[in-house]
């Protein structure tokens, strides 16, 4: 276990645009400049926190209590698109923060596989990335195929004041960030940038489970500052889990360890 350089927030859930009103309303009041906005998909996994000293990938870590997590350098370190070696100007000392990810395909190999053996299948990719970055084998880590979206770097001195440059840098040194992310001037940006993703985002090769709206301008977000939960520029809109009609063929009677029953819906 280390301690995150800086630490690992999370973010307030929203589920309408209300609620997103209701953020744009209350930075507004503190905000007297002009507001522009960052929107990114959420990915669906695990987060993770990479530090690079000198332009070398030091230490990975999960996300653990947001002030501590555990050490996944090793299984980090097997994911193709993450640099363990950069080239260019960069910060002597920086992290990067991102989620990992299990992509449909590698998700749809290893259940099949899992299957194959006998063994029972994760639920989905968000599971089977979480347990595959704790694995003690890193070449069964290396086998699955993981990947990592960094969405943030974290530093003394970074190049730009804000997050949109920022993504660029980055980029730039060769980290995987997403191309889907929408600097954007008004709040109508933003419902269009919901909306179109509501309706595609069965299209993506991997899971997303909302978008994440930011305050683009890294001096406006330390004027609004934190709760003692949440960041006060940044909101999470999730998208209504799906439902499907599906068939009740069974169920079973699992008896616990304690002697407990629980049913289960086959
Ligand atoms: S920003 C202070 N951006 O969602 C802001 N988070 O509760 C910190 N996540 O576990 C997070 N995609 O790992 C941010 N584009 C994105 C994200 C993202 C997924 C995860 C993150 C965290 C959770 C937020």
């Amino acid at each position: 276990v280390y301690e995150h350089l800086y630490p690992m927030y999370s973010l307030p859930n929203t589920y309408s645009r209300e609620d997103i009103l209701n953020f744009h309303d209350r930075i507004s009041k503190n905000i007297k400049e002009e507001i522009n906005y960052v929107c990114e998909l959420k990915f669906d996994g695990l987060a993770i926190s990479i530090l690079y000293e000198n332009g070398i990938l030091k230490r990975a870590l999960t996300r653990g209590d947001g002030m501590k997590g555990e050490d996944v350098t090793a299984n980090t370190k097997t994911i193709k698109s993450i640099p363990l070696k950069l080239n260019g100007t960069f910060p002597n000392v920086f992290e990067v923060k991102g989620e990992i990810i299990m992509p449909h395909k590698s998700f749809n190999k290893l259940n099949e596989e899992r299957i194959e053996s006998g063994e029972e299948p994760f639920a989905n990719p968000r599971n089977a990335a979480s347990g595959s970055i704790k694995l003690l084998n890193s070449k069964e880590v290396a086998r699955r195929q993981l990947d990592c979206f960094l969405y943030s770097i974290h530093s003394s001195t970074l190049p730009y004041n804000n997050h949109y440059d920022n993504i660029r840098f980055m980029r730039d040194l060769k980290f995987k960030v997403s191309e889907h992310i929408k600097l954007c001037k008004t709040l109508d940006d933003v419902f269009q940038y919901i909306e179109y993703w509501e309706n595609k985002k069965n299209n993506l090769p991997y899971d997303i489970d909302g978008i994440v709206i930011k305050l683009n301008d890294l001096n406006q977000r330390e004027a609004l500052g934190f709760t003692s939960k949440f960041p006060r520029w940044a909101i999470a809109y999730k998208f209504k889990a799906e439902r499907i009609a599906t068939k009740l063929l069974s169920v079973d009677y699992q008896v616990g360890r304690t002697g407990a029953i629980t049913p289960v819906a086959n």
